[in-house]
């Protein structure tokens, strides 16, 4: 298939049907299909939309083109869960068939208003010259399911002094009063964060653009998000092109976050913003929603993909995954990152580990485990992670001394995305006790490190599943268990 901007666009109803049928069949031949993450049936994934918890269930959509590994013409996909983990399929929820989104149903979120799901999305447009209009949307889903498109766009386009790109409504409600902070840029092309503020859902105003910390915002920013943990608000967001001077980071485009004290949406103002840190030091990252569950948990979700890089999936026309979900929490200033308890369920077949040189063969046919370690301090760690075969592993190295967490993906046999380099670090205290908890997903890793201080995700694509450890700490003996997943 040739990706022009024609076969990207071309209406979902105008592939012959068995188009999608043939590319499914393809798909799950792939050895590289996860057990447990979030992946599309063909066509790429991108970005989670809609996280919320509505009429007793978690709700998931996800970005998808399901015709092929491009960005394309794009739809929301839905998925359900009583626990987190195991998710159900739904279909495709919003699709791009409308005057208002007939270039893409783009990234939005959704909060429970009454008894329905209100939604707000950006739906992409292209005129005939092929200009950007960009329109934020609303729908209603109902309990059983059902999505009703609003057919007048919420906000009809960027306030005066704003370009076109004007996307992802973060939805948030308070004292009664609803607020979308949406992406965007300015004439002069920096990256904001636009608030706007609605008593009914229908009429919305303009409030300002939230003042950045430190002024970071690179050309564009898309996907932000505002969450409270302990009544501090953290903005997460993705900046376009940020200056790596301001922050350091390898990835194409970076996933950050900031603590604030306090927010004002009226006035568009955060409190004391703190400085801006990556949210995850690994490679792959990007677009995460976060939100306030109603069981006090302050939940997120992230795509695993970057925007404008090849994978080794593509020639078998998927791309792409979300994250486990994760439980966010605060300490001294620092947001830390962990698997929601409910990963546990997952767990079959422990194994505890305690000596300082060990090989563990686990099930070749399953490809999914996870490992807790205890390093006591002053300890140096080598773990690599193989097939049977042994034909090429992922590498992940605690430098005690430095006090440094290295992922090395270089010698797993399908590299990618070389140019952002193949290596990734996490900085950690120096000389010190630290726990390590590593999740492989036959082509996925997400590291937590030091209860979740720091987390190192990313893609690896070994010849087949992965299913030997090998382990050597130095000098002290490392504790640990190590669990497959159930299939
Ligand atoms: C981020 C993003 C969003 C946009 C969506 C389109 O990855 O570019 O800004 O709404 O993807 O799929």
């Amino acid at each position: 298939m040739i990706w022009n901007r024609e076969t990207r666009y071309t209406p979902y109803n105008d592939w012959p049907t068995e188009t999608l049928n043939d590319l499914r069949k393809q798909v799950k031949k792939s050895k590289w299909r996860m057990n447990h993450h979030i992946q599309p049936d063909s066509g790429l994934l991108n970005d989670p939309n809609g996280f919320s918890y509505f009429n007793n269930q978690w709700h998931l959509f996800y970005q998808v083109f399901p015709y092929g590994p491009v960005h394309g013409l794009k739809s929301w996909q839905h998925l359900t869960s009583n626990n987190l983990v195991d998710w159900h399929d739904e279909g495709l929820a919003i699709k791009p068939d409308s005057k208002l989104d007939s270039h893409g149903a783009y990234t939005g979120t959704a909060i429970p208003v009454e008894d329905k799901l209100f939604i707000m999305y950006t739906g992409n447009v292209r005129t005939k010259d092929w200009q950007r209009q960009s329109f934020q949307n609303g729908a209603w889903m109902s309990r059983d399911n059902k999505v009703q498109k609003m057919s007048i766009p919420l906000i009809e386009q960027a306030p005066t002094g704003y370009t076109s790109s004007f996307r992802d409504p973060y939805l948030i409600k308070q004292n009664n009063k609803y607020y979308a902070i949406i992406g965007g840029q300015t004439n002069s092309e920096k990256g904001s964060a636009l608030v706007y503020s609605s008593v009914d859902l229908k009429k919305w105003k303009f409030n300002g653009s939230l003042n950045l910390p430190e002024d970071i915002s690179g050309f564009m920013i898309e996907c932000p998000n505002l969450v409270f943990i302990d009544n501090q608000p953290i903005l997460i967001f993705c900046p376009q092109g940020l200056d790596r001077k301001q922050l350091n980071y390898q990835n194409i485009y970076p996933n950050v976050y900031s603590v604030a004290d306090a927010a004002d949406l009226e006035t568009a103002q955060l409190k004391n913003i703190g400085s801006v840190k990556q949210l995850d030091d690994g490679f792959d990252v990007y677009a995460t929603e976060a939100f306030n569950a109603p069981d006090g948990r302050a939940l997120a979700v992230s795509w695993i993909g970057l925007p404008e890089i090849s994978y080794p999936t593509d020639s078998e026309n998927w791309a792409h995954c979300l994250s486990i979900i994760k439980d966010l929490s605060l300490k001294d200033g620092h947001l830390y990152q962990n698997p929601v308890i409910e990963t546990e369920q997952l767990r079959i077949n422990e194994q505890k580990l305690s000596t300082k040189k060990q090989i563990i063969n686990l099930d070749p046919t399953n490809g999914s485990f996870e490992v807790e370690l205890t390093i006591p301090k002053d300890t140096n760690l080598d773990l690599s992670i193989t097939n049977q075969k042994q034909t090429g592993d992922l590498k992940i190295l605690l430098d005690s001394t430095k006090g440094q967490v290295t992922i090395d993906r270089s010698n797993t046999g399908h590299s990618f995305g070389e140019k952002y380099g193949q290596i990734r670090s996490s900085q950690v205290t120096a000389h010190k006790a630290l726990k390590i908890r590593l999740i492989i997903d036959v082509s996925v890793f997400e590291c937590y490190i030091d209860n979740g201080y720091s987390v190192i995700t990313g893609r690896f694509f070994l010849d087949d599943l992965p299913s030997k450890l090998e382990l050597e700490t130095k000098s002290s003996d490392a504790e640990g268990t190590i669990w497959e997943w159930r299939k």
